[in-house]
Order: structure tokens, then sequence, then C-alpha cells
């Protein structure tokens, strides 16, 4: 396995896990920055012209895992694989953001919900392929039929 490393760092405005919208139809509009660290700018080449990025960071404030939990979106247990809980075995996450600018090694992006100073480990263009009638959302849908 190997070591991982971080490429960079978010400044976001959100200080602490309770400043993030959570919850059913929470929406991600909060700007940040992408900042890169100097050594890994080249690899920016070319970045500006995707409209939307992956951001791979870690859960660098979240302590444990568990294997069963309810999220903040519904009151029934689901299985950490079903959700997006920072809780998680290997605390990766992943989080679709807007491209707005790039300033050399910075990104400025929308749509952030990691805290501010979280570490990234890896950025990828995002392209979606999937056509919309072929996704399912699975216990989330239900959570959302019910709630309406
Ligand atoms: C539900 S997770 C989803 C993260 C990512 N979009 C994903 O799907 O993997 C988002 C929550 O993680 C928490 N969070 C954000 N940054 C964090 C960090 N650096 N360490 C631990 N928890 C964090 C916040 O409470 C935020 O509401």
């Amino acid at each position: 396995m190997f070591t991982s490393k971080p490429i960079g760092f978010v400044s976001s405005p959100y200080k602490s896990a309770g400043e993030v919208p959570k919850g059913l139809g929470a929406k991600h509009v909060a700007e940040g920055v992408l900042k890169i660290l100097p050594e890994f700018e080249p690899g920016l080449k070319d970045i500006e012209g995707f409209s939307h990025l992956m951001v791979i960071w870690e859960f660098d404030r979240s302590q444990g895992f568990e294997l069963l939990g309810t999220p903040p979106c519904d009151n029934r247990q689901h299985g950490v694989f079903a959700t997006r809980s920072p809780r998680r075995p290997n605390p990766i996450a992943v989080t679709t953001v807007e491209l707005r600018r790039r300033e050399g090694s910075n990104l400025h992006v929308g749509g952030v919900d990691m805290l501010d100073g979280t570490p990234i480990l890896d950025i990828k263009p995002y392209l979606s392929s999937i056509p919309e009638e072929k996704l399912r959302r699975g216990w989330l849908a239900e959570a959302e039929a019910r709630k309406s």
C-alpha cells in the first residue's frame, strides 16, 4: 500500500463540521480554493478546460469508523459503503467541485464541503458518462420520497 502525501490543502469557509450544510436537500455552493503545493503545479497543466473536478481528500479530523450508521439525511441505518460518512475504514472522501478559475497553483472552486485546511490527495477531471435514466439513488431516493 502507498503512503499518502497531500498535493495541497483546501481553503474553505468552514472551520467546524457543524457549519457544513447537511441533510436532505442540502446544497453545497460554498466557494473555496484548492491550494496546490508548488512542486505539483506542473501537474495542473490544461486543467482550465474542465468545468468540474473530482477532488479526492482525507477526512483528517475524523476518528475511527462505524460499519453501520444513521446519516443526517435519514432516520434509518445504512452500511458505511452505502453512505458518504466521514467515519470509514479508510478516511478518503471525494467531492465534485466547479472550477471557476485558476491562479497559478490556486484553483478557485465552487461546491466545497471540506473543512478549512483539509489535505488534498488527488484531483481528476469530472467526466460524466452515465445517463440520468441509468442512475439509481438507493435508500436516498426512498428517504427523499418519504420526506415529500
Ligand atoms: C458527508 S461527508 C461527504 C464528503 C465527500 N463529499 C464525500 O462524499 O466523500 C461531508 C462532511 O464531512 C465533514 N468533513 C469535512 N471536512 C472534513 C475533514 N477534513 N475531516 C473530517 N470531516 C470532515 C463535514 O462534517 C461534512 O459535512
